[in-house]
């Protein structure tokens, strides 16, 4: 029966509420023919490629305090870095050499990082790489900045919505930070032209399977170009350190059903997938996503960016992780390539 709900969806893109709560209830019946659905879908739009994104992660200096998360400003044991303009750049170019097309910078909410800091570095990025696009993953700024950091040549951005629950949110985050701000946002990302990326873990503390049939509907109703998804994983020097982790089985269905939701849509299987199962990235991609994500960062700053404990690759050179990868996705049937591996909007 449910396997129904699978096809209507393949077929028409989106479920009402009760019928996605039906599937995620009843995941067990059907994991594994939605996975091989969406991978097929996966396979019609994007073939059997999967894109790489260099993630440089530029601070672990971060004013928020997310409750979630091991970068909180409350973490007193937390080892702070922050990367220079020239050493953000250098990891560009490295990666470049490596074959990366895409560069994501990301961080905590460092004011260090001023908009003429930014577009210093993404300007330069782009002129010296003109066929790689720059993603920015540095939590909430204001319109103007977004506004700016767009003209300097930026062209995507991911910021997790975390939840589309309002009083979720609140559960997850201090008062300082609002579920308005975060959807304020959104739209001003949307409205400027990005590439967007919205996304929410999976298993977050209070998170109710009622929750994720309404990330469902959110996610049809926004028509983000990326998802990311991943388990949440604790930290243990965070409000949440006794909460249990996010599952790999939960995580991969959910990335099966936003694939046949949104089926073109750019869906990375994660480190922290890969964090709670060795095996958590290659079953995403089997699952319907088309995305991977390794670091570039210098190794001498890797172990100081966890945002939750045990954190894969964190000794590994680039070029280490990506022939790693290669050889991981090689097993699925699929290819990593070379490419900016942008949304298609065309077949
Ligand atoms: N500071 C920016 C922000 O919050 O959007 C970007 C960096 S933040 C570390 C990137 C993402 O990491 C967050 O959106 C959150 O979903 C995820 N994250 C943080 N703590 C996590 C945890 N304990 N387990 C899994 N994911 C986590
Ligand atoms: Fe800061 Fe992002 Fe971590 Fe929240 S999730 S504490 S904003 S780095
Ligand atoms: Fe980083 Fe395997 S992907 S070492």
């Amino acid at each position: 029966m449910y396997k129904k709900f699978i096809d209507k969806l393949e077929k028409q893109g989106s479920l009402s509420f009760d019928e996605y709560l039906a599937l995620i209830e009843h995941r067990d019946e059907v994991r594994e023919y939605a996975a091989e659905r969406a991978f097929a879908v996966r396979r019609r739009y994007y073939g059997n490629t999967v894109f790489i994104r260099g993630l440089i992660e530029l601070s672990s200096y971060c004013k928020n305090d997310c409750y979630y998360c091991g970068l909180r400003a409350s973490n007193k044991n937390a080892q702070r870095y922050r990367l220079t303009a020239e050493q953000i750049f250098f990891c560009a170019e490295n990666g470049y050499e490596l074959g990366f097309r895409t560069f994501v910078l990301q961080g905590g909410e460092d004011a260090y990082y001023t908009d003429e800091l930014l577009c210093g570095v993404i300007s330069k990025i782009k002129a010296c790489f003109p066929d790689c696009a720059v993603t920015l993953s540095l939590g909430e700024r204001s319109t103007e900045s977004y506004r700016k950091l767009k003209e300097a040549g930026a062209d995507r951005y991911l910021l997790r919505h975390e939840t589309a629950n309002e009083a979720h949110y609140k559960r997850l985050h201090p008062k300082a930070m609002s579920f308005e701000n975060r959807m304020r946002c959104i739209y001003d990302l949307k409205a400027l032209g990005y590439q967007l990326g919205v996304g929410f873990m999976v298993g977050s503390p209070f998170q109710t399977e009622e929750d994720l049939a309404r990330e469902m509907l959110f996610l049809k109703e926004l028509q983000p170009q990326m998802v990311g998804i991943g388990p949440f994983v604790s930290h243990r020097n965070t409000p949440f350190k006794d909460y249990e982790n996010g599952t790999a089985e939960l995580t991969t269905f959910l990335l099966s059903l936003i694939r046949l939701t949104l089926p073109r849509v750019l869906l990375p299987a994660t480190t922290a997938l890969g964090t709670v199962d060795p095996m958590g990235r290659e079953k995403g991609i089997l699952a319907g996503a088309n995305v991977l994500m390794p670091n570039l960062s210098p190794v001498g700053v890797r172990k100081k960016y966890l945002l939750y404990d045990n954190k894969i690759c964190t000794g590994d050179e680039a070029a280490q992780c990506i022939e790693c990868l290669k050889n991981r996705i090689a097993a699925t049937g699929c290819e990593i390539v070379t490419d900016r591996g942008d949304y298609r909007y065309e077949l």
